[in-house]
């Protein structure tokens, strides 16, 4: 069949990486795509939130499974786009429906989903404009660090967590009353703090049944040391240490089941990829959010464990048999370090040549912010390529990563150089 895959990242370019494998993909589209996804599939330049060209090309090449990477297409309704469509509704799309988005496009949603569900999570109230007094009073009520949270999508730039009381109540008049993140930041969700380490915890469902995938750490802050402003991710390491067969048993039972079913029986359709964001509080795991896609850089750990069928997979998704399968991981640790532009996440430079690509041996490059220029491949982002390695412990993976990284060059490159400090 032939598949198009939506998004021009990391992440999509593993999921390409893994669809061109299945005896089942005869042709693959990415749209607009990388110079990695360039290099095995058919890149299409129309924007992921463009609906009616993504239409025009499912028609035009015959597509009959697609694949959303990144979540502003699902919060803006592309599955319902195709399911209200007749000559695009029996089309397998990978993403939940708008209702489901909003888990992650809205935390307000999100906590009350939590919440009627019981399932574990920080404590919280949300303020508008018009309450924007009485945040003040709640945020009295707390003890520090304080977290704020943009209640709509920012581009990962929406929460604040602050030390100080006064900082926390400018902050939070900034993002109601002077809309600091625009509308997302309309309505603010303030959280109880939580203390501890984090992991993200991925889970396939069909809507009814559900796989739980690998489990992943990301290191966000750009910065040694988890120092810095917070980037998309600069590195994962899969399996996470810590996430033991009995910390496992308490994240299914305690919430990913509790979500599941909490979906279903809200009537929420969900055929996709469920991505928990956790923090380990003591020995009891609590959800810190929702999102309603893959991570990145963890799709570029995760998927390549994973040695089902992709295409075989999304399959039973689309025809909720999700049951019949059994996942085959490969047992090994899979570590993603990423290469990042110089100034990243704050202002950076395009088209900067990338050499020494074909060098890289015993090791996958993914390719994230890159195009190509003739036949020059050259920076077009700020991430971007992350290298993934396998061995059977996370250190001697990473030492893999970080030799062949050496390898690579292009202008201002930077990348973190201690992945894995925080773990034992
Ligand atoms: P989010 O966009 O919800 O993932 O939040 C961004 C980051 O802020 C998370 O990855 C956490 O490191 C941190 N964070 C969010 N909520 C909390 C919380 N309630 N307590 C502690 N840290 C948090
Ligand atoms: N790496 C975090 C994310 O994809 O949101």
């Amino acid at each position: 069949m032939n598949i198009l895959v939506l998004g021009s990242g990391g992440r999509e370019h593993t999921f390409a990486y893994k669809i061109v494998q299945s005896p089942l993909c005869d042709n693959l589209f990415v749209a607009p795509g990388n110079a990695g996804t360039a290099a095995i599939a058919t890149n299409i330049p129309i924007s992921v939130t463009d609906f009616d060209a993504v239409r025009d090309l499912v028609l035009k090449e015959n597509i009959e499974m697609v694949v959303v990477g990144p979540e502003d297409p699902l919060v803006q309704g592309i599955s319902d786009y195709f399911a209200e469509d007749t000559q695009l509704k029996n089309i397998v799309v990978i993403g939940p429906s708008k209702e489901g988005a909003q888990l992650e496009g809205s935390k307000e949603y999100a906590k009350e989903f939590l919440f009627r569900h019981h399932i574990p999570t920080a404590a919280y109230q949300s303020f508008t404009a018009a309450t924007v007094e009485d945040g003040k009073q709640f945020l009295e009520t707390l003890n520090p660090p304080y977290v704020l949270k943009a209640d709509g999508l920012a581009a990962g730039k929406g929460v604040l967590i602050l030390q100080d009381i006064k900082e926390a109540k400018t902050e939070l008049e900034n993002m109601l009353t002077n809309k600091k993140f625009g509308a997302a930041s309309e309505k603010v969700v303030i959280e109880e703090f939580l203390d501890g380490i984090e992991l993200s915890v991925f889970v396939l469902t069909d809507g009814k049944n559900y796989l739980t995938l690998p489990t992943a750490k990301d290191y966000k802050r750009i910065g040694e040391g988890d120092t810095g402003l917070n980037t998309g991710g600069m590195g994962a390491i899969s399996p996470v240490p810590f996430a033991d067969k009995a910390f496992m048993n308490k994240i299914e039972e305690q919430i990913i089941k509790p979500t599941v079913d909490g979906l279903v029986k809200e009537n929420i359709d969900y055929k996709g990829f469920i991505f928990i964001g956790l923090i380990k509080v003591g020995n009891d795991p609590k959800v810190i959010e929702y999102n309603v896609r893959m991570g990145d850089p963890e799709t570029e750990a995760v998927l390549p464990r994973i040695q089902n069928d992709l295409v075989q997979l999304f399959r039973h998704v689309g025809d909720q048999s999700l049951d019949s399968v059994d996942l085959e991981l490969d047992d090994r640790s899979a570590t993603t370090v990423m290469t990042v532009s110089g100034g990243y996440p704050e202002s950076y430079e395009k088209g900067k040549e990338i050499t020494g690509i074909d060098t890289i041996s015993d090791s996958i490059v993914f390719h994230a912010g890159t195009k190509l220029e003739g036949d020059t491949v050259v920076t077009n982002g700020g991430r971007v390529i992350a290298i993934t390695s396998f061995d059977e412990d996370f250190r001697q993976a990473l030492k893999k990563s970080y030799q062949n990284i050496e390898k690579l060059h292009f202008d201002k490159m930077y990348y973190r150089k201690d992945l894995g400090f925080d773990l034992a």
